[in-house]
């Protein structure tokens, strides 16, 4: 069986592979164009897909018929038309679990860059502008016994409310599809409608899947009602926030600050304005990036083509319902 891969991932998971026997293909350069990548794409039975940059849509899965199962090297699978890929039976697997710690502390770590404006104190001094002992310049805001609203609250949200909750005896709050037992047993987190998690929280952390129907949620209009000591933060996917509006509204101070590891577009411009502001934090897509998650990644995508190969089905999948699908 034929897995394409489209950039290299950690040896675990490649070691794995080759251990199955299975016929691995990498690409011959990097950064490869929309035909390209389709061009490998059409000639595999399976994908092991990294990254975000093209889209399995109809129009994929038209042009390439040969694909029977697509291993995401992500939790995310935005990128994928789940639907389509249930209808013509190609289950799609992704990577829970692995990457919560990390991705959650990147979140963390947002929050207190963002509270004590830190990577615009680490410009000052990267641009020789240590000044003097000042009083009043620069102040941050302390976390402590503040409100954590969570949007979403699955495994990756959990983790930030726990070490907010540990570090800051912060609150819990959250709004989900169903409400959290184990955090509202283990953390005391309140489930509460979208409003009131916009209007009341001090911090606002995203941790939702994205959904097309989500698309810029998070707006002037949102903006507008939350608190001005406010700090967003989203370190779920770009396509949740509109960056115009949330530019405007920190420095229309209608929110205080923002943290960000996904945004819109992505990657963004140099030139961004929001980025000279100084209650703002940017990283560029790095929630899952130490060599812990990305190994366990690695484990994961390669279970996932391996048990497919044996007939099996994946272990971590995103669309299970392919398998009822089969058997009926
Ligand atoms: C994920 O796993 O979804 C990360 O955002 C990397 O794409």
């Amino acid at each position: 069986m034929k897995v394409f891969i489209n950039k290299r991932i950690p040896e675990t998971g490649i070691t794995m592979l080759e251990k199955a026997g299975l016929e691995l293909i990498f690409p011959e350069k990097e950064n490869l164009s929309y035909e390209e990548w389709i061009n490998y794409c059409k000639n595999t039975d399976t994908i092991l897909n990294v990254g975000g940059d093209f889209k399995y849509d109809r129009h994929f899965f038209d042009t390439c018929p040969n694909v029977k199962a697509i291993a995401l090297y992500s939790v995310g699978f935005d990128h994928v038309d789940i639907l389509e890929a249930t209808q013509r039976n190609i289950p799609v697997g992704n990577t829970p679990d692995v990457l919560s710690r990390a991705t959650s502390d990147v979140a963390f770590l947002l929050m207190q860059s963002v509270a004590r404006r830190a990577s615009y104190n680490f410009q000052k001094v990267k641009d020789d502008h240590w000044e003097s002992f000042d009083p009043l310049h620069a102040l941050g805001q302390e976390l402590y016994g503040k409100t954590l609203g969570i949007f979403g609250l699955g495994r990756i949200g959990y983790e930030m409310a726990e070490k907010s909750k540990k570090a800051f005896g912060m609150n819990i709050m959250y709004h989900n599809r169903r409400p959290n037992e184990e955090a509202e047993k283990e953390l005391g987190a309140k489930y509460v409608s979208f409003e009131e998690l916009v209007k009341n929280s001090d911090v606002l952390s995203i941790h939702a899947n994205f959904t097309p129907e989500q698309k810029e949620l998070f707006n002037a209009s949102i903006f507008e009602q939350m608190k001005p000591n406010a700090i967003f933060i989203n370190t779920a996917r770009g396509g949740f926030h509109n960056q115009k509006h949330l530019y405007q509204a920190l420095v229309d101070r209608k929110i205080w600050g923002a943290g960000l590891d996904v945004t819109n577009p992505e990657p963004m411009p140099a030139d961004d304005p929001i980025l000279a502001l100084s209650t703002v934090c940017i990283l560029p897509h790095i929630g899952s990036a130490t060599v812990e998650a990305r190994n366990g990644m690695a484990r994961l995508a390669a279970g996932n083509i391996i048990a497919f190969s044996n007939n099996e089905k994946m272990p971590y999948c995103a669309n299970p319902d392919v398998y009822s699908h089969h058997s009926s």
